[in-house]
C-alpha cells in the first residue's frame, strides 16, 4: 500500500570519457592552428599534448581526430582553442625605452596621430602608451589607439582593464594613484585612460585586419616569436602595409627582432 509514495532512486550512470590517445593524429591539429592562427606548435612535445588531451576532455570529445572534425565545422569551438593556446604574458610599460621614443615622436608631430598596438592581450600595452602620452603632456585629444587581439577573453579582459599587482609592477606609484583606484588586491584604470583605446578581437592573417584603417606607428611586439619564417615575413608585410608613412618604423619586441635578424 502507498507503494507510489515511495520516493524512486533514479542512478544516473556518470559517463566517463575515454583519454583522446590517437597521437598519430595530433600533428594534424598542431597544422590546423598553425594554418589559421599562425602560431607554431611542435606536435612531439608533451606539453602540447597534454594541453590538447584536456581541451578534448573538457569538451568530452574522445579523440584528436573528432575534436579536428569539431573544430573545422563550429567557430565556437575554434575560437575556444585560440583562447585556450595562445600565450598573453604581458605588463605594463613592457619595454619602455620604445614607449619613450614613440612619445618624442608624437611631441614632434603637429597633427593627430592614430597608433595600432597589435597584438595588445590584456590592454597593458595600449593603456601604457596612453599613460605614458598623457604624462609626457600630449593632450588627449591628438592621439587615439587601436588594441588587437585573436583571443577574445583578453580582449574582453582589456575593456574591463582591472590589473593585479604583478601587471603593474613597472608603474610609479604616483602614476598608479593618478590613473586607477585600488579596489582590494586590484587595480582598475579610469575612464579617462579607458576611452583612449578601441579594442578588436582580431586574426592578423584575416580579411578584417586588411580592412583596417591605416596607422602613423604600429607596435607588434612579441607575437613574430610565435610564427615560423614565413609567417613573420608576411605579417611583417602586412604591417608595412598598414603604415600611413612607410619610411617609418614598426616597433617590434626584443625577441622579436633577434627572430628577425635571422631572416637577413
Ligand atoms: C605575449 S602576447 C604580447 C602582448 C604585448 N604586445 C606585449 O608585448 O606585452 C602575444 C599575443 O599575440 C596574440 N596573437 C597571436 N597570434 C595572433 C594573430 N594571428 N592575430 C592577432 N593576435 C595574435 C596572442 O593572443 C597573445 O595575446
Amino acid at each position: 500500500m502507498f507503494d507510489f509514495f515511495k520516493v524512486q532512486k533514479v542512478v544516473v550512470k556518470k559517463q566517463s570519457i575515454p583519454e583522446a590517445t590517437d597521437i598519430a593524429n595530433i600533428h594534424a591539429i598542431a597544422l590546423y592552428f598553425q594554418k589559421h592562427t599562425g602560431i607554431e606548435f611542435d606536435s612531439s612535445s608533451s606539453v602540447f599534448q597534454i594541453k590538447m588531451k584536456s581541451f578534448c576532455k573538457m569538451h568530452k570529445v574522445s579523440s584528436f581526430k573528432n575534436i579536428l572534425i569539431e573544430l573545422q565545422k563550429n567557430q565556437d569551438l575554434k575560437q575556444e582553442l585560440i583562447n585556450y593556446l595562445t600565450t598573453n604574458e604581458s605588463y605594463f610599460n613592457r619595454e619602455f625605452h620604445q614607449i619613450e621614443s614613440l612619445v618624442a615622436s608624437v611631441k614632434e608631430s603637429f597633427s593627430h596621430v592614430r597608433i595600432l598596438c597589435v597584438p595588445c592581450s590584456h590592454g597593458e600595452e595600449p593603456y601604457s602608451i596612453a599613460i605614458a602620452l598623457l604624462e609626457a603632456g600630449v593632450s588627449s585629444t591628438k592621439f587615439d589607439i587601436t588594441g588587437i587581439d585573436i583571443n577574445k577573453e583578453v580582449i574582453a579582459q582589456a575593456q574591463q582593464a582591472i590589473y593585479n599587482e604583478k601587471a603593474i609592477r613597472n608603474l610609479s606609484a604616483s602614476v598608479r594613484s593618478s590613473y586607477f583606484t585600488k579596489e582590494g588586491s586590484l587595480f582598475s584604470l579610469h575612464s579617462e585612460i579607458k576611452n583612449k583605446v578601441t579594442f578588436k578581437c582580431i586574426n592578423i592573417f584575416e580579411s578584417s585586419f586588411q580592412k583596417l584603417e591605416k596607422f602613423d606607428y604600429i607596435f607588434s611586439r612579441n607575437m613574430l616569436i610565435y610564427f615560423d619564417t614565413s609567417t613573420r615575413i608576411k605579417a611583417q608585410k602586412l604591417f608595412e602595409e598598414h603604415l600611413v608613412d612607410t619610411s617609418k618604423d614598426i616597433y617590434y619586441g626584443h625577441a622579436d627582432v633577434t627572430h628577425l635578424h635571422t631572416l637577413s
